[in-house]
């Protein structure tokens, strides 16, 4: 049996169209899923969209729509990014679905029979931008600390006792040291934890789109108790004696941003614990993105679109530089010239050049057959055996959400490859010693599966092509290290990571 791995991103508000985090987090979560899918795991991979609230509300009748019609529309336009930014979720949740709903509505009652809930009334700050109350001692000058506005709300509301959850998530985060990740953050929480945890408003009756309160329909749900729940959802909860719970809860990874941290790392750990459920394994906050130097925003007008870039150097570059630029968990400046050079130093000169150099040379100049060779020379064990290694790298930092360590891993075996085609010269030995030239070839040929195969989570399409080329067509890790058949022939390549042209 399959070993199983569930693993999520944050569902994304549909108050607007997708940008450069909404993919982010996504691509990083396709290619762990990829990845692990790839070295035999049973994989449940979800993403979606957070449908409820008063921002999402607040957005439809701006747009003057009816919500129901507002965010089908716009939910839409992330469910069709995914296949755009090449990404395989296997289920995209919506939670206005009624499955959603009702799973909401479970977690509700399980909170109520657990004496977690009661009846009370607000009065307090609140940011619609973060859909998040606030203390009157966080604000920094009338503002949210994350600098939205805040709008002071008076209105009868559930409860959730928080409070009597300070001392058990304290006792988890210290059995579970690795349950919150980067440490840096972990701090932070365990900090924010034990300053004192207030009871949570989790109930609005200002506006009615929301998932109701069960017995008293005044009421629509918070919107993060709902949003949080989704993950429970994806996986057949109410159900917790259907196949796909009891296979995938609780979650392995739950993959966020950083300034939702709190939410996923306080509040649904304690929801859990006071419903009775298994706590996810692990979250992991990711930096944010500023464009040029410059914190992304509308009101600044540069709001990064994943499309357009999509749309000039391909999915397989975007997603690339994404994960290449920053140490995941760091925050990260994009710029489209810190992109293009990446786009030509690391993938055209270094790897497609690699790939090109040696097919087109085979196709030229050996009729496009590659021979398998009898006999290895050691630095030729060499090259194999360090991308095996690379292997064990490579998962180690899938483990620990070290993405950037993927990509160090695996262009490392790429620079060495380009020095032993150097060193080796399969070019001068067509003449000399055409048959050491023919194994210097197949250990690249094979080389080169083998960086395919590793690259095919970041790359999956330009991976696929070469590895079809070179007539693989299983793409996973169980045989990575199977050597290629005697006498494969190839048709003509063409450079799969074309260089772009300097900008005049
Ligand atoms: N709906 C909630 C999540 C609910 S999960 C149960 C939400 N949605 S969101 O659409 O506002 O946020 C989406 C994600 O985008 C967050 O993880 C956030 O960190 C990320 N980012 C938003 N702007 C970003 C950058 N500039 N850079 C990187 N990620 C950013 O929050």
């Amino acid at each position: 049996m399959k070993t199983p791995y569930y693993i999520t991103t944050p569902i994304y508000y549909v108050n607007d169209k997708p940008h450069i985090g909404h993919a982010y987090t996504t691509i990083a979560a396709d290619v762990i899923a990829r990845f692990k899918r790839m070295d035999g795991y049973d994989v449940m991979f979800l993403t979606g969209t957070d449908e409820h609230g008063q921002k999402v509300n607040k957005s439809a009748e701006n747009a003057g729509i009816d919500p129901q019609v507002f965010v089908d529309r716009v939910s839409k336009n992330f469910k069709d990014l995914m296949p755009i930014l090449n990404v395989t979720p296997d289920r995209f949740i919506r939670t206005t679905e009624a499955d959603h709903k009702k799973a909401a509505q479970d977690m509700w009652n399980r909170l109520v029979a657990s004496g977690d809930i009661y009846l009370g009334s607000y009065s307090g700050w609140y940011s619609v931008r973060d859909e998040a109350f606030y203390a009157e001692s966080e604000l920094i000058d009338g503002k949210a600390p994350t600098g939205a506005p805040v709008e002071w709300l008076e209105e009868p509301s559930y409860f959730f006792r928080l409070s009597k959850w300070q001392e058990p998530l304290l006792t988890f985060y210290e059995q579970n040291p690795d349950f919150i990740a980067p440490v840096s953050r972990r701090n932070e929480v365990v900090k924010f934890v034990e300053g004192g945890l207030m009871d949570l408003s989790i109930s609005r009756t200002s506006f009615n789109w929301g998932v109701k309160v069960p017995g008293d329909e005044k009421h629509v749900m918070y919107v993060w108790l709902d949003a949080l729940t989704n993950y429970l959802t994806g996986v057949g909860f109410p159900d917790t004696a259907v196949a796909s719970y009891k296979t995938f809860w609780p979650a392995d990874l739950h993959l966020v941003g950083k300034d939702i941290l709190r939410f996923h790392a306080v509040y649904w750990p304690a929801f859990l614990m006071a419903s009775g459920l298994d706590l996810p394994k692990r979250v992991f906050a990711h930096g944010w993105w500023t464009n040029e130097g410059q914190k992304i925003s509308k009101s600044l007008g540069n709001v990064i679109d994943p499309i357009e870039l999509i749309d000039q150097y391909g999915a397989d570059a975007f997603r690339y530089v994404l994960l290449r630029e920053v140490s995941f968990g760091n925050d990260g400046d994009f710029s489209i010239l810190g992109m293009r050079n990446r786009i030509n130093a690391d993938l055209a000169n270094a790897y497609g050049n690699l790939v090109q150099r040696v097919l087109s040379f085979i196709y030229k100049q050996c009729d496009g057959i590659i021979y398998a060779a009898d006999q290895l020379e050691p630095q030729d064990k060499l090259i194999l055996s360090n991308l095996e290694d690379a292997l064990k790298d490579v998962r180690e930092a899938i483990e620990h959400q070290a993405l950037h360590k993927v990509c160090d891993a695996i262009w490392q075996c790429i620079y060495d490859a380009n020095a032993y085609v150097d060193a080796e010269k399969p070019w001068s030995l067509r003449k000399e010693n055409p048959e050491r030239m023919k194994e210097v070839l197949y250990v690249l040929c094979n080389v080169i599966k083998r960086l395919a195969l590793l690259t095919f989570p970041i790359l999956p399409s330009a991976s696929k092509t070469i590895l079809l080329q070179l007539g693989v067509t299983k793409f996973v890790y169980e045989n990575f290290t199977e050597m290629m058949p005697e006498k494969h022939s190839i048709e003509e390549p063409y450079p799969v990571f074309p260089r772009i042209a300097e900008e005049v």
